[in-house]
């Protein structure tokens, strides 16, 4: 309760924190409730009967008055409160999404968006059910409110009547709150134990109901990919199932020891009524006080706050996690930052540092070096890269042929920094990129113009297609739009460049694929207009139709012109005009020349050159 209390309060200070006095203020007036009752009851006989020492008709009046305000702030007390709860889960929610995708995003790099461990941490912290946060501030104000008014009233029955009383029924009512915590934890173990599978039942339904969704439907696969999600998810939850359904049958055995405890303090009650201990007024008061007293068990609040601490704790491990990934040291999921991390260490983490401005790279075509680099993706065993060396000159146009699964993607993503060779150095204009630190390597990405082989396909307009962050600049926009040919199919969007490319949008339009990648080779052009000085092509053909291609081809140096280009291509045909053709194999660059040196030469680049040009002779190709 306190690890969300204080969570809520650096979450929204004014929110959360009047949100517990509201809770205080309401446990008292509670309490004034128990006690004006009393007072009215005890005084009513005495009043009725009139006579001397009888209370005057004004006096009767104003206690009565008194009961009935009290009472109906104790009503308004709690619609104020739940309303700031409602407002406070809507702010909180928002702070863990937006503290999850900051982890998620906070980095230029990549290799984290690809761990397991903190695909499970980032789980944990949405819970179980998704929003166990939120879930949890729900009962926050009324479990503080009904933990007050259960030491209250165990206060006012003590005094008034019994302290053995008071004191087995507050630890039945802590006894109740305890189990239930307890039975939640029991169950998250279950439930974390089963976050892998949960996941993999996560991407079957993202699947199904996002990116491949026409495509499985189309080819009749959907209900399959149901069936595996239904089927996964249940694996996931039917232990946590069977665990709840043990707790629930425990703890209504507590519960009934409870209310036995309240049943014999009521008895203990009427023995001394019947013994004339007690009078009326402290009859009524110490009744309300004890079914007060046994209302404020509220176990099923104890669970789902015990919920939300253990999603708070991995929300506040989460950047840890992903730190540690990123700095290659990370082992298991548990990471030994994140445990002590103090709820404003983590709020400040989560915001990141403060935005600086981009430190000034020099502007221009870069000259960038790969010297010796071996790579292989986190978790893998094979070297990708094998201490490959190559330089593309500033202003150069390299053409980088190789076989599928020769590494030339992945070549792309050293270039950016986006994962650090395992040995040897990525070099741009002289400093290794492994010195960049954050702000300095996205400012390197801002300067990279790429179109690669899986490119975004955002489902926004057109124009924020090309654009992206940057405001559209209309005549830019037509200028690049000629240049990558991709005008004439804007053109007959419903909406031209304000299209939303999405069909379930209003209005809406898509492309062919092949139109999609000239958009994105639009995108690319429109950024080295804003300044990017390495242009870099992953497979820009694969979609494209042969007159398309050779289009391409023809006016690849010219697109070129003014920045360092790289030109990926397992097509032969498409790279031949490059300055320089690079053959990746084997994890190095096995050749390189112009295409006339490189066929003269006799080697790989010729033997595969030819065995393109057969098929494409030969009529049996795909031209
Ligand atoms: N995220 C990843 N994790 C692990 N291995 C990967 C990952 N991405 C690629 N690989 C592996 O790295 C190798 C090189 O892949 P890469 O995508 O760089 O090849 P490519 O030359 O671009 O091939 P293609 O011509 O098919 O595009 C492949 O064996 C691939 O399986
Ligand atoms: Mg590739």
């Amino acid at each position: 309760m306190f690890a969300l209390l204080r969570f809520s309060i650096v979450v929204a200070p004014r929110l959360g924190g009047g949100l517990l006095a509201l809770a205080v203020l309401s446990a008292v007036t509670s309490l004034a409730v128990a006690v004006l009752i009393g007072q009215v009851v005890g005084l009513t006989p005495a009043f009725v009967a009139g006579g001397p020492g009888a209370p005057s008709l004004t006096a009767f009046s104003l206690l009565v008055a008194a009961l009935v305000l009290v009472f109906t702030a104790d009503g308004v007390l709690t619609v104020l409160s739940s309303m700031a709860t409602t407002r406070l889960t809507y702010d909180s929610d928002e702070v863990v999404y937006r503290a999850i995708s900051a982890t998620m995003t906070a980095s230029p790099r990549i290799g984290h968006l690809e761990s397991p461990a903190v695909s499970d941490e980032s789980r944990r912290a949405r819970g179980i059910g998704n929003r166990a946060i939120w879930v949890g501030l729900f009962p926050l104000a009324e479990l503080v409110r009904s933990r007050l008014l259960a030491i209250g009233s165990a206060v006012l029955v003590g005094v008034l009547f019994s302290w053995p009383a008071a004191a087995l029924l507050l630890s039945t009512t802590a006894l109740v709150e305890w189990w239930s915590a307890r039975m939640s934890a029991v169950e998250q173990v279950t439930w974390r134990s089963g976050t892998r599978t949960g996941r993999e039942a996560d991407y079957a339904y993202e699947l199904g109901m996002g990116t491949a969704a026409k495509e499985l439907r189309v080819f009749g696969f959907a209900p399959w990919l149901m069936d595996r999600y239904v089927r996964d998810w249940r694996a996931g939850m039917v232990p946590l199932w069977r665990v709840r359904q043990v707790a629930t049958l425990r703890t209504m055995v507590v519960y009934a020891a409870h209310l036995g405890a309240l049943a014999f303090a009521v008895w203990l009650l009427v023995r001394d009524v019947n013994a004339g201990l007690l009078g009326l007024a402290e009859v009524a008061t110490v009744l309300t006080a004890l079914l007060r007293l046994a209302m404020s068990a509220n176990g099923v609040a104890a669970a789902s706050m015990e919920r939300a601490t253990s999603a708070l704790q991995s929300l506040y491990r989460l950047p840890g996690t992903a730190l540690a990934v990123r700095e290659g040291e990370h082992r298991s999921g548990e990471h030994a930052d994140g445990k002590d991390a103090t709820v404003g260490a983590w709020a400040a983490r989560v915001a990141g540092p403060a935005v600086v401005d981009p430190p000034r790279l020099p502007s221009g075509p870069p000259e960038v070096r790969l010297e010796g680099v071996w790579f292989r993706y986190p978790g893998s065993d094979v070297d990708v890269l094998r201490g490959l060396d190559l330089r593309l000159g500033a202003g150069e146009a390299i053409g980088l042929v190789g076989l599928n699964g020769a590494g030339k993607s992945t070549l792309v993503h050293l270039l950016a920094g986006a994962y650090r060779p395992s040995a040897g150095r990525v070099v741009v204009d002289g400093v290794d990129l492994a010195e960049f630190d954050d702000h300095e390597l996205a400012a390197w990405q801002r300067r990279l113009a790429p179109v690669t082989q899986e490119f975004l396909r955002l489902p926004l307009t057109a124009s924020e297609n090309v654009t992206l962050a940057e405001p559209p600049d209309q005549k830019r926009l037509a200028a690049v739009a000629v240049t990558a040919r991709v005008d004439a199919a804007v053109a007959t969007l419903p909406r031209g460049w304000d299209t939303v490319l999405e069909r379930s949008v209003t209005d809406g339009g898509d492309l062919s694929g092949g139109q999609w990648q000239r958009l994105a080779l639009a995108r690319a052009l429109y950024a080295v207009n804003d300044g990017a000085g390495l242009l870099v092509l992953d497979e820009p053909a694969a979609a494209l139709d042969v007159r398309s291609e050779a289009e391409l081809v023809d006016r690849y140096l010219k697109l070129a012109t003014g920045v360092t280009s790289l030109l990926i291509s397992h097509r032969f045909s498409v790279v031949r005009n490059a300055d320089r053709i690079c053959v990746l194999e084997e994890g190095v660059i096995a050749e390189q020349g112009s295409h006339h040196e490189l066929l003269e030469m006799g080697g790989r680049y010729a033997e595969m050159f030819e065995l393109q040009a057969a098929r494409y002779v030969g009529g049996d190709g795909d031209a």
